[in-house]
């Protein structure tokens, strides 16, 4: 089956096959950053604008270098920065962007929709790099091309979410992944953060750390999004901790051989304790590598490339 899409806005709107394919582009792409030269001539030619008007380091990073691995212009430029500040709107700014001759539009903003709304108004394509609340598609493509590197076929394999499901565009753009995928998807955190309505999307709602962690293969924690949140949803974050922190006891309640994810940015002693997060379950710093093989094959493809032609890019 050809890639036929121009822009990457979500993992909702993915086919099993489109995430299947990217993953087996990142697959072939990774091969190639682990050369002694690592750029390839795809993009050569071709400018990227790596606009990011919410703060970040790892996408912003694994975008730029992603990019000029496969030899593309990329400029970035970030909210504060940007004329942004003096009240101009995102439609003029990326129109703008467009009549420089960009290329390709990398967006990341707070307010959900948005890079769908770019794609709408734009001639050239756009990828999500996280909107709001609302879907952060690369990163949930790094994560399962990471989970499928270390456990194979998910079909069947228990994955528990812990944490702020509510306020995450990573756990939806997970949850989207996964289901197609065949894992069984158990979210966990207090009810104030994971409400029962997520059952919706096809995933078991759990308030209990012990049975949600029990025999899960991989568990991924979340921190809690106090940029996105308006109300205290719990007492505080001691208490937080107390009742859904990722301690050693409680890890031991895990599949004996569970990876331990999470896709940044970590609050030590919050979230998860350093000695999980540091320690040999963990590979939190082997999603923030493949964040590139990944973001590689997403722009490859957003500009027209096919997966099984990156063996000939060079
Ligand atoms: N995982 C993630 O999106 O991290 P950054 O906010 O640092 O890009």
């Amino acid at each position: 089956m050809p890639w036929t899409r121009r822009h990457l806005l979500t993992l909702e709107e993915l086919s099993l096959a489109e995430i299947d394919q990217i993953h087996a582009t990142a697959a072939a792409f990774k091969k190639i950053l682990g050369r002694n030269v690592k750029k390839v001539p795809a993009l050569r030619g071709k400018t990227i604008v790596n606009l990011f008007l919410e703060p970040s380091t790892r996408t912003r990073m694994a975008f730029d270098m992603a990019a000029k691995r496969l030899s593309a212009d990329v400029i970035s430029l970030d909210g504060a920065s940007s004329s942004t500040t003096k009240g101009e709107t995102l439609r003029d700014t990326a129109q703008n962007i467009q009549a420089l001759n960009a290329d390709l539009i990398v967006l990341r903003h707070a307010a959900s929709g948005s890079p769908l709304y770019l794609s709408r108004i734009l001639d050239i394509p756009v990828v999500n790099a996280g909107d709001g609340a609302h879907e952060h598609p690369t990163q949930g493509l790094l994560d399962t091309f990471t989970m499928r590197e270390h456990l194979g076929d998910l079909r069947g394999r228990k994955v528990t979410i812990l944490g702020d499901i509510l306020f995450s565009r990573v756990a939806r753009s997970n949850i989207h992944a996964l289901t197609k995928m065949g894992a069984a998807v158990t979210l966990c955190g207090p009810s104030t953060l994971v409400p029962d309505w997520f059952t919706d999307l096809g995933v078991k709602v759990s308030h209990d750390l012990k049975s949600a962690l029990a025999d899960a293969e991989v568990v991924m924690l979340l921190r809690i999004q106090h940029e996105r949140q308006s109300a205290g949803h719990f007492p505080s974050l001691g208490e937080y901790t107390s009742m859904f922190g990722l301690n050693k006891p409680r890890a031991s309640w895990l599949h004996p051989k569970a990876i331990i994810m999470h896709p940044g940015p970590i609050n030590r002693g919050v979230e998860i304790d350093s000695d999980l997060a540091d320690g040999e379950r963990s590979v939190i710093l082997e999603q923030v590598t493949n964040g590139i093989a990944v973001r590689m094959a997403v722009l490859y493809l957003c500009f027209g490339g096919q997966p099984e032609s990156v063996a000939v890019v060079d």
